[in-house]
């Protein structure tokens, strides 16, 4: 594949650094967009060259397509009970290493599967690291239902919110609002800059229409950014002095795998 632009490079590169974690045996969450593709198919080469074994959780119904295709044994995020490890791409990354998910639309099952998961490696392209997070717009998967009105309650929050911009859009596919796979819409937040993303995340939360917002915060355990030389950049967790942790415990979740 000499053919690739620079910028698909720069996500394989990611995506091949990031394979290299699997061991045999794991339970990996697969995430979904075009870096994530480049994993998949990875995967399937180790698989055919290594024998590799794993079982995954796809993130969409995309990326099981994908899978299924180069031979990964798929299983449900209940046959799994838990995950070992989720390899998943992002929109935006800061340097706490918390992201912006969801242009792909898979930001629910996504974050479902990380949070279900012992560590999280996230994979893009270098240029995705940002000061701050916000110039890619913010997706909000709500449901159809009054999704007008939910709309409204968010455009009510941002006006008291610390943001720059506070443009909503529901997502559009085809002539119509975009459909998740969970079967919901899509509102996607245009905010320029984010200046408290961790009081966003809780209240957008609280709205009743909406499902799930696209921040990932202390979700990434290690971030891999690829450059258009194929050369890779990783940063774990712990190397971020300013990361706030939640707890003493890295996922307040991980009680419930026992
Ligand atoms: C899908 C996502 C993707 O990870 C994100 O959109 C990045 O996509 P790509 O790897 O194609 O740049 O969150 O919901």
């Amino acid at each position: 594949m000499t053919d690739l632009s620079p910028i698909d490079r720069a996500k394989r590169a990611a995506a091949r650094a990031a394979a290299a974690h699997v061991e045999p045996g794991m339970r990996v969450g697969l995430g979904t967009g075009s870096t994530a593709a480049f994993l998949v198919h990875r995967l399937g080469e180790r698989l055919r060259e290594e024998g590799l074994r794993i079982t995954a959780v796809p993130t969409s119904e995309r990326t099981a397509e994908l899978a299924r295709a180069e031979g990964i044994e798929i299983v449900t995020l209940g046959q799994a009970g838990w995950l070992d490890l989720t390899i998943d791409g992002a929109d935006e990354v800061d340097g706490e290493l918390n992201l912006i998910k969801g242009g792909g639309g898979a930001l629910l099952r996504e974050k479902i599967v990380a949070t279900a998961s012992d560590r999280v490696v996230i994979i893009a392209d270098r240029a995705k690291k940002v000061g701050v997070l916000g110039a890619f717009p913010l997706p909000v998967e709500v449901i159809p239902f009054g999704w007008e009105v939910t709309r409204k309650l968010i455009e009510d929050l941002l006006a008291g919110l610390d943001v720059q911009g506070r443009g909503t859009v529901l997502r559009m596919r085809d002539g119509g609002p975009f459909v998740t796979d969970q079967g919901n819409h899509i509102i996607d937040l245009h905010l320029q800059r984010i200046g408290d993303a961790r009081q966003l995340a809780l209240l957008l939360n609280q709205i009743p229409g909406v499902v799930e917002n696209g921040l990932f915060l202390d979700i990434c355990d290690t971030l891999i950014l690829g450059a258009e030389d194929e050369s890779v950049e990783v940063t774990d967790l712990s190397q971020v002095p300013d990361a706030a942790p939640v707890t003493a415990v890295d996922n307040i979740f991980s009680e419930v795998s026992d």
